[in-house]
Protein backbone atom coordinates (compact mmCIF):
# COMPACT_ATOMS: atom_id res chain seq x y z
CA UNK A 1 0.00 0.00 0.00
CA UNK A 2 0.83 3.66 -0.40
CA UNK A 3 3.18 4.55 2.81
CA UNK A 4 2.30 6.51 5.53
CA UNK A 5 4.11 9.67 5.55
CA UNK A 6 5.01 11.27 9.45
CA UNK A 7 5.70 14.84 10.34
CA UNK A 8 7.80 14.36 13.08
CA UNK A 9 7.74 17.43 16.24
CA UNK A 10 10.61 17.21 18.29
CA UNK A 11 13.36 15.39 18.25
CA UNK A 12 14.64 14.28 21.29
CA UNK A 13 15.06 10.93 23.50
CA UNK A 14 11.38 9.59 21.40
CA UNK A 15 11.75 11.22 18.39
CA UNK A 16 15.05 9.91 17.76
CA UNK A 17 14.02 6.35 19.74
CA UNK A 18 11.02 6.46 17.29
CA UNK A 19 13.53 6.91 14.01
CA UNK A 20 15.63 3.94 15.04
CA UNK A 21 12.70 1.69 15.82
CA UNK A 22 10.78 2.42 12.34
CA UNK A 23 14.30 1.73 10.54
CA UNK A 24 14.66 -1.60 12.53
CA UNK A 25 11.57 -3.08 12.30
CA UNK A 26 10.83 -2.04 9.48
CA UNK A 27 9.51 -5.14 7.90
CA UNK A 28 7.42 -6.07 10.46
CA UNK A 29 6.12 -2.39 11.12
CA UNK A 30 5.06 -2.77 7.01
CA UNK A 31 3.51 -6.11 7.49
CA UNK A 32 1.44 -5.17 10.81
CA UNK A 33 0.49 -2.13 9.37
CA UNK A 34 -0.18 -3.15 5.91
CA UNK A 35 1.91 -0.15 4.41
CA UNK A 36 5.26 1.09 5.06
CA UNK A 37 5.51 4.12 7.77
CA UNK A 38 8.46 6.35 6.69
CA UNK A 39 9.12 9.91 8.18
CA UNK A 40 8.84 12.34 5.51
CA UNK A 41 9.32 15.63 7.69
CA UNK A 42 10.95 16.70 10.77
CA UNK A 43 10.98 19.79 13.47
CA UNK A 44 14.00 20.47 15.54
CA UNK A 45 15.62 23.16 16.91
CA UNK A 46 19.41 21.37 15.99
CA UNK A 47 19.77 19.64 12.52
CA UNK A 48 23.51 18.28 13.08
CA UNK A 49 22.90 16.89 16.19
CA UNK A 50 23.95 12.55 15.81
CA UNK A 51 20.58 11.15 16.83
CA UNK A 52 22.03 7.50 15.70
CA UNK A 53 19.89 7.30 12.51
CA UNK A 54 20.22 9.43 8.80
CA UNK A 55 17.35 11.57 8.68
CA UNK A 56 19.18 13.84 6.13
CA UNK A 57 16.36 13.07 2.98
CA UNK A 58 13.90 14.47 5.32
CA UNK A 59 12.20 18.00 4.73
CA UNK A 60 13.34 20.24 7.93
CA UNK A 61 11.11 22.73 9.77
CA UNK A 62 12.67 25.00 12.56
CA UNK A 63 8.49 25.86 13.22
CA UNK A 64 7.00 22.71 13.74
CA UNK A 65 3.71 24.58 12.39
CA UNK A 66 4.46 23.72 9.67
CA UNK A 67 4.04 19.90 9.52
CA UNK A 68 0.28 20.85 9.94
CA UNK A 69 0.05 22.17 5.95
CA UNK A 70 2.69 20.27 4.52
CA UNK A 71 0.42 17.72 1.72
CA UNK A 72 3.39 15.19 2.44
CA UNK A 73 2.89 14.45 5.91
CA UNK A 74 -0.24 12.46 6.64
CA UNK A 75 0.32 12.41 10.30
CA UNK A 76 1.64 14.46 12.90
CA UNK A 77 3.71 13.07 15.14
CA UNK A 78 3.73 15.53 18.58
CA UNK A 79 6.90 14.58 20.41
CA UNK A 80 7.61 18.39 22.09
CA UNK A 81 5.36 18.54 25.53
CA UNK A 82 4.30 21.03 27.40
CA UNK A 83 0.35 21.97 27.71
CA UNK A 84 0.69 24.67 26.26
CA UNK A 85 2.86 26.35 23.38
CA UNK A 86 4.30 24.85 20.24
CA UNK A 87 3.00 21.35 21.37
CA UNK A 88 -1.13 22.28 21.74
CA UNK A 89 -1.11 24.77 18.22
CA UNK A 90 0.29 21.66 16.29
CA UNK A 91 -1.83 19.56 17.92
CA UNK A 92 -4.93 21.71 16.80
CA UNK A 93 -4.01 23.16 13.86
CA UNK A 94 -3.12 19.70 12.65
CA UNK A 95 -6.60 18.36 13.79
CA UNK A 96 -7.94 21.71 11.97
CA UNK A 97 -6.40 20.34 8.70
CA UNK A 98 -8.25 16.95 9.03
CA UNK A 99 -4.66 15.76 9.77
CA UNK A 100 -4.40 12.85 12.70
CA UNK A 101 -2.26 13.20 15.07
CA UNK A 102 -0.20 10.67 17.94
CA UNK A 103 1.48 12.37 20.69
CA UNK A 104 3.43 11.60 24.01
CA UNK A 105 2.04 14.85 25.41
CA UNK A 106 0.61 13.46 28.91
CA UNK A 107 0.51 17.01 30.14
CA UNK A 108 -1.69 18.14 26.62
CA UNK A 109 -4.08 15.40 26.99
CA UNK A 110 -4.69 15.77 30.49
CA UNK A 111 -5.28 19.55 30.49
CA UNK A 112 -6.94 19.88 27.04
CA UNK A 113 -7.83 16.38 26.27
CA UNK A 114 -11.69 17.11 26.41
CA UNK A 115 -11.75 19.95 24.20
CA UNK A 116 -9.15 18.17 22.05
CA UNK A 117 -11.46 14.84 21.77
CA UNK A 118 -14.35 16.97 20.98
CA UNK A 119 -12.05 18.72 17.92
CA UNK A 120 -11.02 14.99 17.00
CA UNK A 121 -14.73 14.42 16.68
CA UNK A 122 -15.73 17.26 14.87
CA UNK A 123 -13.07 17.10 12.48
CA UNK A 124 -13.36 12.66 12.35
CA UNK A 125 -9.84 13.11 12.76
CA UNK A 126 -7.84 10.37 14.95
CA UNK A 127 -5.82 11.92 17.79
CA UNK A 128 -3.86 9.05 19.58
CA UNK A 129 -1.86 9.28 22.78
CA UNK A 130 -0.70 5.41 24.00
CA UNK A 131 2.83 7.46 24.27
CA UNK A 132 1.65 9.47 27.22
CA UNK A 133 1.23 7.00 29.98
CA UNK A 134 3.46 4.75 31.16
CA UNK A 135 5.81 4.23 28.63
CA UNK A 136 6.05 0.83 27.19
CA UNK A 137 3.32 -0.38 28.97
CA UNK A 138 0.20 -0.40 26.55
CA UNK A 139 -1.82 1.56 28.73
CA UNK A 140 -4.40 3.20 27.24
CA UNK A 141 -5.29 0.35 25.23
CA UNK A 142 -5.69 -1.73 28.26
CA UNK A 143 -8.24 0.53 29.70
CA UNK A 144 -9.79 1.71 26.76
CA UNK A 145 -10.02 -2.00 24.76
CA UNK A 146 -8.84 -4.47 27.12
CA UNK A 147 -10.91 -3.20 29.86
CA UNK A 148 -13.92 -1.82 27.64
CA UNK A 149 -16.94 -4.21 29.14
CA UNK A 150 -16.38 -3.69 32.61
CA UNK A 151 -17.36 -1.68 35.12
CA UNK A 152 -14.13 0.09 36.33
CA UNK A 153 -14.12 0.99 39.98
CA UNK A 154 -10.40 1.69 40.58
CA UNK A 155 -7.35 2.85 38.28
CA UNK A 156 -3.94 3.34 39.12
CA UNK A 157 -0.40 2.35 39.74
CA UNK A 158 2.96 3.64 39.65
CA UNK A 159 3.11 6.23 36.93
CA UNK A 160 6.62 8.06 36.75
CA UNK A 161 9.73 5.96 35.81
CA UNK A 162 12.21 8.90 37.26
CA UNK A 163 10.63 8.75 40.69
CA UNK A 164 10.46 5.00 40.73
CA UNK A 165 14.23 5.13 39.77
CA UNK A 166 15.10 7.59 42.47
CA UNK A 167 13.13 5.86 45.30
CA UNK A 168 14.71 2.81 44.17
CA UNK A 169 18.48 3.66 43.98
CA UNK A 170 18.53 5.54 47.43
CA UNK A 171 16.40 2.55 48.64
CA UNK A 172 19.09 0.58 47.57
CA UNK A 173 22.49 1.70 47.37
CA UNK A 174 22.09 4.69 50.19
CA UNK A 175 22.85 7.44 47.18
CA UNK A 176 21.15 11.09 47.45
CA UNK A 177 18.52 12.33 45.50
CA UNK A 178 20.00 14.77 43.61
CA UNK A 179 22.74 12.56 42.37
CA UNK A 180 20.38 9.73 41.49
CA UNK A 181 18.43 12.36 39.56
CA UNK A 182 21.13 13.94 37.63
CA UNK A 183 21.48 10.21 36.68
CA UNK A 184 17.86 9.70 35.45
CA UNK A 185 17.92 12.88 33.54
CA UNK A 186 21.08 11.12 31.81
CA UNK A 187 19.53 8.11 30.74
CA UNK A 188 16.63 10.41 29.46
CA UNK A 189 13.76 9.73 31.83
CA UNK A 190 13.53 12.87 33.50
CA UNK A 191 11.16 15.24 31.91
CA UNK A 192 12.74 18.56 30.78
CA UNK A 193 11.65 20.43 33.61
CA UNK A 194 12.33 17.27 36.37
CA UNK A 195 10.38 19.22 39.02
CA UNK A 196 7.65 18.02 37.00
CA UNK A 197 8.51 14.47 38.16
CA UNK A 198 9.53 14.79 41.29
CA UNK A 199 6.98 16.58 42.65
CA UNK A 200 4.15 14.27 41.27
CA UNK A 201 2.90 16.43 38.60
CA UNK A 202 3.65 13.96 35.58
CA UNK A 203 2.01 10.99 37.64
CA UNK A 204 -0.98 13.08 37.82
CA UNK A 205 -1.50 14.06 34.54
CA UNK A 206 -0.90 10.31 33.77
CA UNK A 207 -4.11 9.20 36.41
CA UNK A 208 -6.45 12.46 35.40
CA UNK A 209 -6.19 10.28 31.64
CA UNK A 210 -6.14 6.87 32.42
CA UNK A 211 -9.23 7.91 35.50
CA UNK A 212 -11.09 9.57 32.67
CA UNK A 213 -10.80 6.60 30.55
CA UNK A 214 -11.75 4.24 32.87
CA UNK A 215 -14.33 5.96 34.25
CA UNK A 216 -15.63 7.89 31.11
CA UNK A 217 -15.75 11.06 32.55
CA UNK A 218 -13.33 14.20 32.22
CA UNK A 219 -11.22 13.63 35.27
CA UNK A 220 -9.95 17.27 35.30
CA UNK A 221 -6.45 17.37 35.92
CA UNK A 222 -6.12 20.37 39.12
CA UNK A 223 -8.81 18.24 40.76
CA UNK A 224 -5.75 15.53 41.46
CA UNK A 225 -4.65 15.60 44.54
CA UNK A 226 -0.75 16.03 44.25
CA UNK A 227 2.32 14.94 46.21
CA UNK A 228 5.62 14.08 45.10
CA UNK A 229 8.68 12.31 46.48
CA UNK A 230 10.97 15.57 47.60
CA UNK A 231 10.37 15.22 51.27
CA UNK A 232 11.11 11.52 51.34
CA UNK A 233 14.97 11.09 53.17
CA UNK A 234 17.19 8.35 53.33
CA UNK A 235 15.46 8.00 57.37
CA UNK A 236 12.00 7.24 55.88
CA UNK A 237 13.17 4.70 52.96
CA UNK A 238 14.93 3.08 56.42
CA UNK A 239 12.58 3.47 58.47
CA UNK A 240 9.83 2.05 56.07
CA UNK A 241 11.97 -1.20 55.24
CA UNK A 242 12.31 -1.80 58.98
CA UNK A 243 8.45 -2.33 59.33
CA UNK A 244 7.94 -4.38 55.87
CA UNK A 245 7.53 -1.74 53.79
CA UNK A 246 8.52 0.42 50.39
CA UNK A 247 7.60 3.63 49.85
CA UNK A 248 5.73 4.45 46.16
CA UNK A 249 4.65 6.96 44.73
CA UNK A 250 1.16 5.89 43.67
CA UNK A 251 -1.04 7.62 41.66
CA UNK A 252 -4.63 6.25 42.51
CA UNK A 253 -8.17 7.49 41.22
CA UNK A 254 -11.55 5.90 42.67
CA UNK A 255 -15.29 5.77 42.34
CA UNK A 256 -16.69 7.06 45.34
CA UNK A 257 -20.32 7.75 46.12
CA UNK A 258 -19.63 11.78 45.92
CA UNK A 259 -17.19 11.41 42.39
CA UNK A 260 -13.93 10.65 41.77
CA UNK A 261 -11.73 10.55 43.96
CA UNK A 262 -7.79 11.04 42.29
CA UNK A 263 -4.68 11.74 44.24
CA UNK A 264 -1.30 11.38 43.56
CA UNK A 265 1.21 10.49 46.79
CA UNK A 266 4.02 8.55 48.70
CA UNK A 267 2.85 5.39 49.74
CA UNK A 268 3.86 2.53 52.21
CA UNK A 269 3.69 -0.92 50.40
CA UNK A 270 3.77 -4.24 52.18
CA UNK A 271 7.60 -5.35 50.66
CA UNK A 272 5.88 -8.69 49.43
CA UNK A 273 3.49 -7.24 47.32
CA UNK A 274 2.99 -7.31 43.53
CA UNK A 275 3.74 -3.43 43.18
CA UNK A 276 6.65 -2.96 45.77
CA UNK A 277 8.85 -5.36 43.47
CA UNK A 278 8.04 -3.30 40.57
CA UNK A 279 11.68 -1.15 40.69
CA UNK A 280 13.96 1.23 38.80
CA UNK A 281 12.48 2.86 36.00
CA UNK A 282 9.69 0.01 35.46
CA UNK A 283 5.88 1.57 35.90
CA UNK A 284 3.04 -0.06 37.11
CA UNK A 285 -0.72 -0.11 35.95
CA UNK A 286 -3.33 -1.77 38.28
CA UNK A 287 -7.18 -1.56 37.82
CA UNK A 288 -9.92 -3.56 39.45
CA UNK A 289 -12.83 -4.34 37.33
CA UNK A 290 -16.48 -5.48 38.90
CA UNK A 291 -16.33 -8.63 36.92
CA UNK A 292 -12.53 -8.84 35.72
CA UNK A 293 -11.53 -8.57 39.31
CA UNK A 294 -7.65 -6.75 39.69
CA UNK A 295 -5.48 -6.28 37.70
CA UNK A 296 -1.29 -5.28 37.14
CA UNK A 297 0.75 -4.52 33.79
CA UNK A 298 4.52 -3.92 34.44
CA UNK A 299 6.83 -2.53 32.11
CA UNK A 300 9.30 0.08 31.17
CA UNK A 301 7.90 3.86 31.97
CA UNK A 302 10.42 5.79 30.54
CA UNK A 303 13.13 5.74 27.92
CA UNK A 304 13.61 6.30 24.08
CA UNK A 305 13.15 2.37 23.55
CA UNK A 306 9.64 1.75 25.62
CA UNK A 307 7.95 5.25 24.51
CA UNK A 308 8.74 4.91 20.63
CA UNK A 309 7.41 1.44 20.97
CA UNK A 310 4.02 3.02 22.17
CA UNK A 311 4.24 5.71 19.85
CA UNK A 312 4.68 3.60 17.13
CA UNK A 313 2.15 0.94 17.93
CA UNK A 314 -0.45 3.92 17.26
CA UNK A 315 1.08 4.61 13.78
CA UNK A 316 0.52 0.88 12.99
CA UNK A 317 -3.53 1.25 14.44
CA UNK A 318 -3.71 4.52 12.42
CA UNK A 319 -2.25 3.44 9.02
CA UNK A 320 -4.64 0.28 9.16
CA UNK A 321 -7.98 2.04 9.46
CA UNK A 322 -10.51 2.65 12.26
CA UNK A 323 -8.49 3.68 15.40
CA UNK A 324 -10.18 4.43 18.44
CA UNK A 325 -12.32 7.52 19.54
CA UNK A 326 -10.42 9.48 21.52
CA UNK A 327 -12.06 8.76 25.17
CA UNK A 328 -13.19 5.22 23.92
CA UNK A 329 -16.79 6.84 23.31
CA UNK A 330 -18.12 9.47 21.50
CA UNK A 331 -17.53 12.61 23.41
CA UNK A 332 -20.95 13.69 23.30
CA UNK A 333 -21.34 10.80 25.73
CA UNK A 334 -18.67 12.22 28.21
CA UNK A 335 -20.21 12.19 31.37
CA UNK A 336 -20.69 16.37 32.25
CA UNK A 337 -19.65 14.91 35.85
CA UNK A 338 -16.97 16.87 37.21
CA UNK A 339 -15.09 15.67 40.09
CA UNK A 340 -13.62 18.11 42.59
CA UNK A 341 -10.11 18.59 44.61
CA UNK A 342 -10.11 15.94 47.42
CA UNK A 343 -9.23 19.44 49.82
CA UNK A 344 -12.89 20.38 49.22
CA UNK A 345 -14.89 17.04 50.15
N1 LIG B 1 9.42 11.71 32.84
C1 LIG B 1 8.51 10.63 32.62
C2 LIG B 1 8.77 9.56 33.66
C3 LIG B 1 8.68 10.12 31.24
O1 LIG B 1 9.82 9.58 34.29
O2 LIG B 1 7.93 8.69 33.85
C4 LIG B 1 7.61 9.19 30.77
O3 LIG B 1 6.37 9.83 30.67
Amino acid sequence: GQPLRLGVAGLGTVGAGLALLLRDNADLITARAGRPIVITAVAARDRTRDRGVDLGSCRWYDDAAGLATDPDVDVVVELIGGAEGKARELVEAALANSKPVVTANKALVAVHGEALGLLSEKQSTPLLYEAAVAGGIPAIKTVREGLAADRLLRIGGILNGTCNYILTAMRETGRDFADVLAEAQALGYAEADPSTDVDGVDAAHKLAILASLAFGRPVQFDSVHVEGIRQIGALDLSAAKALGYRIKLLGLARQAERGIEARVSPCLVPHTSPIAQVDGVFNAVIAEGAFVGRLMVEGRGAGAGPTASAVAADLIDLARGKPAPVWGVSAAELEPVRSRPISER
